[in-house]
């Protein structure tokens, strides 16, 4: 089992990959815990969860919403649950986005921990303490920063995962690969068997890995001011296609992942061998969907994203692998370039 710590100015979080997830037991209070989960997760694993209460809700995208949270917080107010309570969410990003931003504002804060059930929320997600819910169909709009006091990565839960699922988390496995650990890109081009077999071992080093990664980008940057963007590698144009697109979160970030790069290389901060390492990776994993979304469209939706500043974005490029670099770069541009790219 690996720990690994996040330190920031006012918390400190442990990140425990390769954990038995059973262990959760240990690290709760004696009482006042509520357990968040979605339906799936709890026909899954219900049965060995903790003796505390549970709170089941809708698996997916759609409950991210304000609403859910009020629901959810008028139900901790039933339960009794007071400012000494603690919420323990069971589930991937949804789950933990939701239970984490409720614990974040219910009685103005409550202890909250993780266990992380799918392959995006271990590598991504749950770790870093962002969290939120969507207005409308624009994403995490409403949310918060709350660091976990503690997060769960059991990868033996990653085998009940849909192929679907698993390989979307692997979307943002890659993407740390590309931004920061460049042995990642190594270790998933040569053991692409023993990572669609899902062996507990390796995808234990290769969330452990990306964990912490993302964990000394936020420790330097918690809330977002700077180094922290390049955690949005792909995500400009991946949030867009995911908005037009029913897409699998991961499954956009790839192809806005196959955009930037090809928008570095194009910028010549790459040559074409970096490039097309990139994207045969994210075709061996097939990763890479169609889509046909026009570039007036795309740049609608992007101006709409919240990274845009003025008529400048925050746009993450390569310099290599594992070199990222954060440029301003007008919508304009931006948008010119997925014309030529989309050849319109
Ligand atoms: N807070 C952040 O920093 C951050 C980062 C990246 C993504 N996200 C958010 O995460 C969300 C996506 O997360 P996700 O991909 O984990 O989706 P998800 O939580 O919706 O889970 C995907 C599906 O898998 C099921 N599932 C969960 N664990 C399972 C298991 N062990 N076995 C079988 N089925 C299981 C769920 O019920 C659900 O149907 C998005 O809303 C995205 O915005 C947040």
């Amino acid at each position: 089992m690996e720990r690994i710590i996040i330190k920031t100015p006012d918390s400190i979080s442990a990140i425990m990959v390769g954990a038995r997830w059973e262990a959760v037991t240990r690290l709760l209070p004696e009482s006042g815990v509520v357990i968040i989960t979605d339906k799936n997760v709890f026909n899954l694993y219900g049965k060995s969860f903790p003796d505390f209460p549970v709170i089941k809700i809708e698996p997916g995208e759609e409950s991210k919403k304000l609403r859910v949270i009020e629901t959810l917080a008028a139900k901790l107010l039933k339960l009794g649950i007071d400012r000494s309570g603690f919420i323990l969410a069971v589930g991937g990003g949804v789950v933990c986005d939701v239970a984490g931003f409720l614990a974040s504002v219910y009685l103005r804060g409550i202890r909250c921990g993780y266990v992380s059930t799918t392959l995006l929320s271990q590598v991504d997600a749950s770790t870093g303490g962002k969290n939120g819910v969507n207005l409308d169909r624009i994403k995490n709009v409403i949310g918060n920063f709350k660091q976990p006091e503690f997060v769960i990565c059991d990868t033996t839960m990653l085998r009940t995962l849909s192929d679907e699922e698993y390989l979307s988390g692997m979307a943002e496995l890659i993407k740390t690969g590309i931004i920061g650990d460049a042995s990642i890109i190594e270790i998933l081009e040569k053991n692409y068997a023993k990572v669609i077999l899902r062996d507990r071992k390796l995808l234990s080093e290769l969330v452990a890995r990306s964990v912490k990664f993302k964990a000394s980008v936020v420790a330097k940057d918690e809330k977002e001011s700077g180094l922290r963007r390049i955690l949005n590698f792909g995500h400009t144009f991946g949030h867009a296609i995911e908005l037009h697109e029913a897409f699998k979160h991961g499954y956009a970030v790839a192809s806005g992942m196959e955009l930037a790069t090809l928008f570095s290389y194009n910028k010549g901060l790459i040559d074409r061998k970096v490039c097309n390492r990139v994207i045969n990776l994210m075709k061996k994993y097939n990763l890479l969907n169609s889509y046909n979304i026009s570039s007036d469209t795309i740049g609608e939706l992007i101006l709409h994203d919240k990274k845009k500043s003025g008529d400048n974005i925050h746009f993450v490029f390569i310099e290599g692998i594992g070199t990222p670099e954060i440029r301003k770069v007008p919508a304009g541009e931006l948008i010119g370039f997925y014309k030529k790219f989309k050849k319109e």
